[in-house]
């Protein structure tokens, strides 16, 4: 299939960007959306042009680098996937597809369709994470007990993988879905009870420190999650907040 692109440029976090428009022909249906910007960026090298920055990693919908907008919806026009899964078949011959990099103040572009997301690993780092002793004295995985609707919904919630595409759709940039997710895989075990009034405490002031805005409930994110991480883990990581505050 031929298609028209119109593809978000921007030289560097400092400058204006603006969508440009490319030509690619001869574009397979069975190719991946990133596939077929390797084609565009192999043939913009052929011309000495810059190639389009984007970001990828595993190409297997694991990583969550590949975040981009496609025709206005986070990972494109199919549901609970990554870009990186998205397929050409999605499109037909002669469509004009619009590439854009997320936008929220608290991812600002580097190059391009590229975004800095550290904000979400300083969200991490602030309490997604247990400490527990691994050297010489690990307990044995069946010496605690956990309820198998336990177990499943900490699975659920440690889906995420750390897109930001709820970040991306919600109106007010809120990361809420993200850390809802990271608050709930550990709420949900007996392993994440020791540090958890500490955590949700930490992980949501360092949330609003990176200037994500809050929750309304509109449930754009839960709809535009490619994992299918669910609203329950926003009330859940309100619960543990208020939780927390109230034992000061
Ligand atoms: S909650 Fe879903 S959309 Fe948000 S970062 Fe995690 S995987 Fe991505
Ligand atoms: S490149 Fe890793 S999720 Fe798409």
């Amino acid at each position: 299939m031929n298609l028209t692109l119109k593809i978000w440029r921007q030289k560097g976090p400092e400058v204006k960007g603006k969508m440009v428009e490319y030509k690619v022909n001869d574009i397979s249906e069975h190719m991946s959306f990133l596939e077929m910007m390797d084609v565009l960026n192999e043939q913009l090298i052929e011309v000495g042009d810059e190639p389009v920055a984007f970001d990828h990693d595993c190409r297997e919908g694991i990583c969550g680098m590949c975040s981009l907008y496609i025709n206005g919806q986070a990972h494109g026009p199919d549901t609970k996937i990554t870009v990186c899964q998205l397929h050409m078949r999605t499109f037909s011959d002669g469509d004009t597809v619009y590439i854009e990099p997320f936008r929220a103040k608290a991812f600002p572009v580097i190059k391009d369709l590229v975004v800095d997301r550290t904000s979400f690993d300083r969200i991490q780092q602030a309490g997604g994470f247990i400490s527990v002793n691994t050297s010489g004295n690990t307990q044995d995985a069946n010496a605690t007990l956990i309820s198998k609707h336990a177990a499943d919904e900490a699975m659920d919630a440690a889906a995420c993988i750390g897109c930001g595409a709820c970040v991306a759709t919600c109106k007010n940039s809120s990361a809420m879905l993200f850390v809802g997710a990271k608050v709930s895989q550990y709420a949900l075990l007996p392993q994440g009870q020791v540090e958890a009034a500490d955590r949700v405490l930490n992980m949501v002031h360092q949330m609003d420190l990176e200037g994500f805005g809050n929750c309304t409930n509109t449930g754009a994110c839960e709809i535009e999650c490619p994992k299918g991480i669910t609203l329950v883990n926003i009330a859940r990581m309100n619960r543990e907040f208020l939780k927390a505050s109230l034992k000061g």
